[in-house]
């Protein structure tokens, strides 16, 4: 049995921050920054990751019936609560009361690769039919205002699909992740309230925290060789792909991708420009650009591949449909 992507959806926040914005808090430019990173603006939320989430997930289920969704899967490593999870609030707020199973999981910016992985493997072995997928971050929660080599990346944002089983769609999928590579990303956390019983250090950073420099390597790195694996062992080669939806981290990093897997830099759709790095959220607010755009056709070829803290990544080959 196969997955198909039947619908897409995303919520974008309403506050726009341009780099001459921030150019009025910290020593940066719009030009270093645009050259640097190809980001000109970021979207930042105001309330939580639950309301993104659930905005994202109406917009993808406007043609359909909430309650024919017989599971939800959120990619996130910003959640407003840990208990209950945003899965479970969305749920709620959808008025979904069949007794769904729903779950947050965490692969930071490769998490929405991830869940799509999770959900096509419940379908494919028809445990579940028909699978709300969301990917949503909140990342301005976070940022060090301080650090002007990280913050100025990253935005927020929730892009939402909804999969079912099909005949045709997903093709093949691989996730992987390094070992050596803990340090590169990090994101400390939570709050440790201490125990009178056990001595413990205590965690006081909850910033996140990243090496630039070495991410944007591991990334080019990751993206050449799990879209070459990806397509070797399907016996496909670059020009059988018609696009690919990555990761929005960095247009270089696209640009490198892009030259490394010798494609057209047309091929690489982006959106970086506008929104910045809105990590699980990244892959599916791009694909439900494109697919209301109408530049996804059915028969297409597609790609979808994310990296990011772990360090990990993911890719995805599928046949669109919707
Ligand atoms: N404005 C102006 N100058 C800045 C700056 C900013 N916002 N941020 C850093 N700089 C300065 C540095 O202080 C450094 O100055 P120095 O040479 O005087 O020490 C100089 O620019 C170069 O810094 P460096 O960190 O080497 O720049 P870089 O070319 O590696 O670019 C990133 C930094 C973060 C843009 C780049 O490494 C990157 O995009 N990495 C990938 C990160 C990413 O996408 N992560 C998410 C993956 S999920």
């Amino acid at each position: 049995m196969k997955s198909s992507i039947i619908s897409t959806g995303s919520y974008r926040p309403k506050q726009v921050v341009s780099n001459f914005d921030f150019e009025g808090i910290m020593e940066t430019s719009d030009a270093w920054i645009v050259q640097r990173t190809g980001i000109r603006q970021r979207l930042f939320e105001d309330e939580s990751s639950v309301r993104m989430a659930t905005e994202a997930a109406r917009n993808a289920l406007e043609n359909l019936d909430a309650s024919s969704i017989d599971c939800i899967i959120v990619a996130t490593y910003t959640p407003d609560s840990f208990i209950p999870t945003i899965a479970n609030q969305v749920r709620a707020h959808l008025g979904i009361t069949n007794p769904i199973p729903s779950f947050d999981i965490n692969a930071a910016c490769s998490g929405f690769v991830y869940a799509y992985q999770t959900a096509h493997a419940y379908i494919a072995s028809g445990i579940y039919k028909r699978i709300l997928v969301v990917g949503v971050d909140f990342n301005s929660r976070y940022l060090d205002f301080s650090d002007r080599a990280t913050s100025i990346l990253f935005g927020d944002g929730a892009g939402a699909i909804v999969m079912e089983a099909g005949i045709t769609g997903s093709i093949d999928c691989i996730l992987g992740g390094e070992t050596d590579t803990l340090e590169t990303i990090r994101m400390q956390n939570m709050s440790d309230h201490g125990n009178p019983f056990v001595s413990r250090p205590l965690t006081d950073s909850s910033y996140f925290e990243m090496k630039g420099a070495e991410v944007f390597k591991f990334a080019v790195r990751v993206m050449e060789s799990s879209v070459h694996a990806i397509l070797e062992r399907n016996k496909l080669t670059s020009e059988d792909v018609d696009l690919v939806i990555s990761h929005q981290a960095n247009q270089r990093i696209l640009d490198s991708g892009a030259r490394a897997l010798k494609m057209p830099k047309e091929k690489f759709l982006s959106n970086v420009a506008e929104v910045g790095n809105t990590s699980s959220a990244s892959v599916p607010l791009l694909l439900d650009e494109a697919n209301r755009k109408g530049q996804l056709k059915p028969g297409m070829k597609i790609i979808l591949v994310a990296f990011g803290g772990g360090l990990t990544y993911g890719t995805a080959l599928l046949e669109w449909v919707a």
